[in-house]
């Protein structure tokens, strides 16, 4: 099978789509001084990113998924893969999150206009109104966001308009109906998640399908924890394929599910990008057998009771006390993966102490960060269990 796709939303898309949440950081002392009178985008390494385009572009794929949300990605984009290459050789998708800071209509639909002016892209293919549900929809129909972006599609600046969404089924549901105009959604799947209770992908998938709508996938390797498996679990997927990727059977899930148009992929560096190419550049789906091992890497997965959190970094904002909540969960998995209390209290010293951001111990129970997690996650519970294994 080629790369490319069947035909959703009038184009042959590839199924590899790149993420651009997670782009390369730079370490290099020179690099980061040339870099940095660059407005956001200082921290990104802009030489391995535009290596990154060149090779995703040579190998035949063309979806980017940026958002006005994401620390410097639109700006590093621009000089990444706008400046370089003619419009008509990508596909660029951006995202409005209205409840961001927006106070005003004005304010949330300038974010539109923002992102055109950071990324130079001139329009954008896909829009989405980024991140619906618990909460935050309110502040797309405040500011009548539904009608502005059709309305930017009328003009040009905009060709398909979707949404992203981590809230349940009955949600996504509520917004198809309320919402026909709606082209796409994009939905976190992968296989840990495909009939996880916090998640419900499986249920969100089959509603976008019965409303006949095509699925974007984001987080496909679950924020990265897909390959970072424990040992034994692993080696279900090594025996069963030794020359497969761990990433490779979370992507392959995700690409071989009818109605997706493309997995956005978060690579972070340039062996990702390699690996991903070198399995999706001649997709195959998973087969029969590949699915039965999956089920049981599922399984396996299940009596571990790690904390599900992808590292989206979205609660980072809303805690008052600056505890590094994703970097304490971090610690936490590998320790009930591994067990190795001195090693995991070491590296808790660093993900906290060390970083300049507090512990688990600061957390006043707020419930802030919970109102915004993207996996619905306990925090302030699990923050309690990190507490008593790695500071008392
Ligand atoms: N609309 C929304 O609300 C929303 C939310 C989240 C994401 N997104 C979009 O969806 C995209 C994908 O989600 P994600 O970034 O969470 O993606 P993901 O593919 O689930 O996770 C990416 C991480 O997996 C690890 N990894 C290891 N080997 C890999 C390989 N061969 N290929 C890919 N990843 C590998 C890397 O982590 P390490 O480098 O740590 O090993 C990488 O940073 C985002 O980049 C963003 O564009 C949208
Ligand atoms: S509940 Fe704790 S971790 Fe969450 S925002 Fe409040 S202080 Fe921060
Ligand atoms: S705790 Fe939730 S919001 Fe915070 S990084 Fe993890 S998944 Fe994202």
């Amino acid at each position: 099978m080629d790369v490319a796709n069947k035909p959703y939303l009038g184009a042959d898309i590839p199924k590899l789509g790149f993420g651009l949440m997670r782009l390369p950081r730079l370490h290099d002392p020179e690099l980061q001084e040339s870099a940095s009178s660059a407005p956001a985008g200082d921290q990104i390494d802009l030489r391995q990113t535009a290596q990154m385009v060149d090779e995703f572009l040579e190998a035949g794929f063309s979806y980017f998924d940026t958002a006005y949300g994401y620390p410097g990605s639109e700006l590093a984009i621009a000089k990444a893969l706008v400046a370089r290459y003619p419009r008509e050789d990508y596909l660029l998708a951006s995202k409005l999150p209205a409840w961001a800071g927006a106070k005003t209509a004005a304010e949330a639909e300038a974010m539109l206009t923002t992102s055109l002016e950071r990324t130079g892209a001139g329009y954008f293919d896909f829009y989405l109104l980024h991140n619906l549900g618990q909460g935050r929809t309110k502040a797309f129909d405040d500011f009548g966001i539904w009608d502005f972006v059709q309305a930017q599609k009328r003009a040009g600046l905009i060709h398909h308009v979707g949404f992203s969404i981590h809230d349940g089924p009955e949600a996504l549901e509520d917004l198809l109906k309320a919402h026909p105009e709606i082209e796409f959604v994009q939905l976190q799947i992968n296989y840990a998640d495909w009939d996880n209770p916090a998640q419900e992908a499986r249920r969100k998938y089959e509603v976008a399908r019965r409303y006949g709508k095509p699925v974007v996938v984001m987080e496909p390797v679950k924020g990265g924890n897909l390959v970072t498996l424990p040992t034994h679990i692993a080696d279900l997927l090594r025996k069963a394929n030794p020359g497969a990727s761990l990433a490779s059977w979370a992507v392959r899930f995700a690409a071989s599910l009818e109605g997706v148009v493309t997995v956005l992929s978060g690579m972070s560096d340039l062996d990702q990008l390699r690996d991903n190419i070198s399995y999706m550049r001649d997709f195959r789906p998973l087969s029969q057998a590949e699915h039965k091992t999956l089920e049981a890497v599922v399984d396996a997965l299940k009596q571990l009771d790690l904390v599900d959190c992808t590292n989206c970094g979205y609660c980072l904002a809303s805690c008052q006390q600056n505890i590094n909540i994703p970097g304490i969960f971090e610690v936490l998995n590998m320790y009930l993966q591994f067990g190795n209390l001195d090693f995991a209290k070491g590296q808790y010293g660093w993900n906290t102490k060390v970083l300049g951001k507090a512990g688990a111990g600061a957390c006043i129970a707020c419930a802030k960060c919970e109102a915004v997690c993207t996996q619905a996650l306990p925090i302030i519970e699990r923050l309690k269990q990190a507490r008593q294994l790695f500071e008392d």
